[in-house]
């Protein structure tokens, strides 16, 4: 019985995570697969596609992600259990990132960095939390958690998901019907959705031009979108032309379809976009390692996984 690591990147600093939690641990890392008939569970992000299909006696495959989009899309990803990382620790971590950066562009801290860099001392007009509506899209485990800071700091909230909701204090719209209401209502857009065929470049200049542009004067100079969910969700030409219109006043991107970022990319040196190399919640190497061999062993003792993906649904 083993498991193997199969990660683009880190799979050292979860190996060493592993063997600290479970010294006797049969350990196998991608690409010495070793005698790959003995491995039971893999612990994979970003395979090389093709790679879990040759592994024989496989029965279980958990993402070090929330996200399971790049393992969907592999069409030779066999047909076994998947489950998904779940974990206060990454949950933890993009609350902290969704609400500094609500509360960074409600305080405008992009023009305050560029007064200072010009060593101006200059007032801008901020509106209060309470005037600042914050729509949340995804109304899962990030979202959820994301809502009670808000709460606390006073903003108002809305949220959109697939399926209906109705949680205290919080707006809520789901499905396409809802999606242009949702939008209306909304002056900090916070995206933590699914990468899914269904929402794959949602995030284009047609809902960008949907978001609240009432009371602009009294609230932000414009709406704000923040996107920590995958980059495949933005267009990220209709971004930077949103901002070059004004459709758009400021953005925290986490997510690109090309990671890293390229270079070139004129999203880089943007005045009002803020850029961070898709960390809004990272899987600590020890949390994750804690995760899987609970998944493991739940599965070793015949009990019910958690958190197991819907393939039919992709998330
Ligand atoms: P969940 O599966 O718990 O929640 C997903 C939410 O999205 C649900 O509310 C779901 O609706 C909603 N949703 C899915 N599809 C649609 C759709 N077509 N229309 C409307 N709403 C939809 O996921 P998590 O909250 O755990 O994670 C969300 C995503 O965040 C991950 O998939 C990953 O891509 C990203 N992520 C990014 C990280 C980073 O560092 N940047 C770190 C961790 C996660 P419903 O409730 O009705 O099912
Ligand atoms: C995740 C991620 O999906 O790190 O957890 O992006």
């Amino acid at each position: 019985m083993a498991l193997l690591i199969a990660a683009r990147t880190r799979a050292d600093l979860f190996a060493a995570a592993a063997r600290k939690l479970d010294p006797t641990l049969d350990l196998r890392i991608a690409p010495d697969l070793g005698r790959a008939e003995e491995i039971d569970t893999t612990l994979a992000w970003q395979p090389p596609p093709g790679l879990l299909k040759t592994i024989p006696k496989l029965e279980l495959i958990i993402s070090v992600g929330a996200g399971v989009d790049a393992l969907l899309g592999d069409p030779t990803l066999p047909d076994l259990p998947l489950v998904r990382y779940v974990d206060p620790d990454l949950t933890g971590r993009m609350v902290e990132y969704v609400t500094l950066h609500v509360l960074y562009h409600h305080r405008r801290m992009t023009e305050f960095g560029e007064l200072q860099s010009r060593r101006e001392w200059n007032y801008l007009a901020e509106p209060a939390a309470h005037e600042i509506r914050v729509g949340l899209m995804g109304l899962g485990v990030m979202g959820l958690a994301s809502i009670a800071p808000l709460k606390l700091l006073g903003y108002k909230l809305r949220g959109w998901s697939r399926t209906p909701k109705t949680i205290e204090g919080v707006d809520c719209y789901c499905g396409e019907a809802g999606l242009e209401a949702f939008l209306a209502d909304t002056d900090i857009l916070a995206c933590v959705l699914p990468l899914t065929p269904e929402t794959r470049g949602i995030l284009n200049r047609g809902l960008i031009r949907k978001l609240s542009r009432q009371g602009r004067d009294e609230r932000l100079p414009g709406p704000v979108l923040i996107n920590a969910g995958r980059g495949g969700l933005q267009i990220d030409a209709d971004v930077l032309g949103a901002l070059e219109a004004g459709e758009l006043y400021a953005a925290s991107l986490d997510v690109f379809e090309t990671e890293p970022l390229p270079v070139a990319s004129p999203l880089w040196s943007h005045p009002r976009v803020v850029i961070t190399p898709h960390n809004a919640a990272e899987s600590a190497p020890l949390s994750i390692m804690r995760y899987a061999l609970h998944q493991r062993r739940r599965h070793l003792d015949g009990l019910p996984l958690e958190n197991v993906v819907d393939r039919q649904r992709g998330y």
